[in-house]
């Protein structure tokens, strides 16, 4: 297969803004229709998003953690969607993705750990105080998003299957169920979409496993019912609907750097100072509802969590282990 990077898709060489723009064009257009009587559509779609009723999360807080920069609105946040298991453009998760089934659903804590576990998601959801964060999430593409996720650090679960000494890496697996999930039929990765952590990053407290968004449990486009969030690192390490959880010995094949060895390594922490061999990393537009208005601003160092988390690095030559 000629590798073709599908997050470099038609759709995206238009900027958000304008297609933003065209949106609300649309939006507006339909409207003088609605008003000469013609075509309901808007209505549909205002129904479309109000029909599910949208269930809570209580979650506490965390001043530490979260930034106080604009929040990214939940219409952006839930229609502007990188999830290549229900297609390629950035509103096929929406969609697509009201076809997965969320329950009932278990993800499997095994491999190198003294005890091995499957636990049901209504287990997960208690196995440790869910917190609210309002992390930044930086996509390799170069926007990014403020967004206060609901979930608790990682190393609750980890902690809970005791890791032998043995256990370095883990690694995350995402569902991959070609009857729910029509973008499965493309080869565009070995399904199912793969990711991996080294030991320390996985028990670092920023990296949360996730259950909900805005105080709600998360909609299935954004990864319901259980996702990773690695704030410091690019998006595509913040897998979706989690089903197995391994520690491993080594390395795990991760599915972006099966796919383009050169262009996304293991690690990929967010670093303006190594581009993308294709794109330069300096920037990143903020989806932050000022649409053109939005000006592009510096991409800091891990995201701007070096305090946390640059010590896991320290003499690493981050251009080799990019
Ligand atoms: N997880 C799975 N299983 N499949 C995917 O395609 N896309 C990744 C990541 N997690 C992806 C995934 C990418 S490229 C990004 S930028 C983020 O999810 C996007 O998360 P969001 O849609 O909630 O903003």
């Amino acid at each position: 297969m000629i590798f073709k990077d599908p997050r470099i898709h038609p759709s995206q060489i238009t900027p958000r803004a304008i297609v933003e723009n065209r949106r609300q064009w649309l939006k507006t257009i339909a409207l003088g229709s609605a008003a000469v009587g013609m075509g309901s559509w808007l209505e549909r779609d205002a129904f479309a998003k109000t029909a599910a009723p949208r269930e809570k999360l209580p979650a506490k807080f965390n001043e530490q953690y979260s930034t106080r920069e604009t929040q990214t609105s939940y219409e952006d946040a839930t229609t502007y969607n990188n999830f290549y298991e229900f297609g390629m453009d950035k509103d096929d998760p929406a969609k697509f993705a009201d076809r997965l089934q969320t329950r009932p659903w278990t993800v499997s804590i095994e491999g190198m750990v003294k005890k091995p576990v499957t636990l049901d998601i209504d287990a997960l959801l208690k196995l440790a105080p869910m917190e609210e964060r309002v992390y930044r999430l930086r996509c390799v593409e170069g926007w990014s998003m403020v967004i206060p996720w609901n979930g608790y650090a990682l190393s609750h679960l980890l902690n809970r299957v005791e890791p032998l000494g043995s256990a370095k890496y883990v690694e995350f697996i995402s569902l991959a169920d070609p009857k729910q999930m029509p973008g499965l039929k493309r080869p565009v990765l070995n399904w199912p979409y793969r990711e991996g952590l080294r030991m320390d990053e996985a028990m670092n407290p920023l990296t949360l496993l996730t259950f909900g968004m805005y105080g709600e449990l998360l909609p299935k486009q954004n990864g319901a019912p259980i996702r990773l969030i690695v704030p410091w690192k690019y998006g595509f390490k913040s897998s979706k609907s989690l089903v197995t959880i391994r520690l491993t010995e080594k390395q795990p094949l991760t599915s972006w750097s099966a796919s383009a060895p050169r262009e996304y390594g293991f690690y990929s922490n967010v670093n303006p100072a190594v581009s993308h061999p294709r794109w330069s990393q300096a920037t990143e537009r903020r989806i932050d509802g000022r649409g053109i208005f939005a000006p592009k601003i510096k991409t800091e160092p891990f995201n701007g969590y070096g305090e946390y988390v640059a010590k896991l690095y320290a003499g690493m030559d981050l251009r080799k282990f990019y």
